[in-house]
């Protein structure tokens, strides 16, 4: 598969199977992930990877009780966004059913000297989406997620995330229960602005 394709194909797999992802291949999406750009190329990143049930155990319930009330409010308008949020509550009920939880972690450290939070995700979103486009020329499904936003303190506790760390993404990984599919994005011509807006 090429990476167009891959890319192309790369829809957020919130239903997945329960099977578990073996190590190699966890660890060439991290791999992938690794070969993305950052500013100056600081690669101010860490990703921890949560597949111990009993730890997700620890985070399940919490998650449920602070994102469950936060997604029912997002308008279910007919269409792909019924669907989005129907696989948005999936993935909060089946947490701990999720095989692989990868933190996309990063510490202030650009530029050195006077580092800002901004140079933070600047670094963690490309590496981001290296690791779900590798994934997905593996035949894995992943999804972005923020769950962080609500559970930040007690990811930290459990996981023992450093204070200096912060988490940019929460992205699940395994092997799909429904299949890849075309994203819809914008045409191109759409976005494009040659030469001036
Ligand atoms: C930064 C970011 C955060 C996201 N957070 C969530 C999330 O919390 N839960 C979820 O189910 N999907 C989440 N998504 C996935 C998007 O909803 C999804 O990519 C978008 O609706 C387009 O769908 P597609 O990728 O399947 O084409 C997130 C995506 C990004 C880039």
């Amino acid at each position: 598969m090429d990476v167009f394709e891959a890319m192309e194909t790369c829809r957020a797999i919130r239903y997945l199977k329960p099977d578990p992802v073996p190590q190699d291949l966890i660890e060439k999406v991290i791999y992938g992930a690794t070969r993305a750009s950052s500013p100056g190329n600081s690669q101010g990143w860490d990703f921890v990877v949560v597949r111990d049930r009993a730890t997700k155990a620890k985070l399940g319930p919490v998650i449920r009780e602070r994102l469950l009330p936060m997604i029912e409010k997002v308008p279910k308008r007919p269409g792909g966004e019924a669907k989005m949020v129907d696989g948005a509550m999936h993935l909060v009920r089946e947490f701990e059913n999720v095989p692989v939880w990868i933190l996309v972690c990063g510490r202030k450290v650009y530029p050195p000297g006077a580092a800002t939070d901004q140079m933070v995700d600047a670094a963690l979103y490309p590496a981001a989406q290296n690791l779900i486009v590798s994934a997905r020329a593996l035949g894995l499904g992943t999804t972005f997620t923020t769950l962080q936003i609500a559970t930040e303190h007690e990811m930290r506790e459990v996981l023992g995330i450093p204070a200096d760390c912060s988490i940019a993404v929460c992205i699940a990984l395994g092997y799909p229960d429904r299949p890849f599919g075309p994203v819809k994005r914008k045409p191109v011509s759409d976005v494009i602005h040659w030469d001036r807006w």
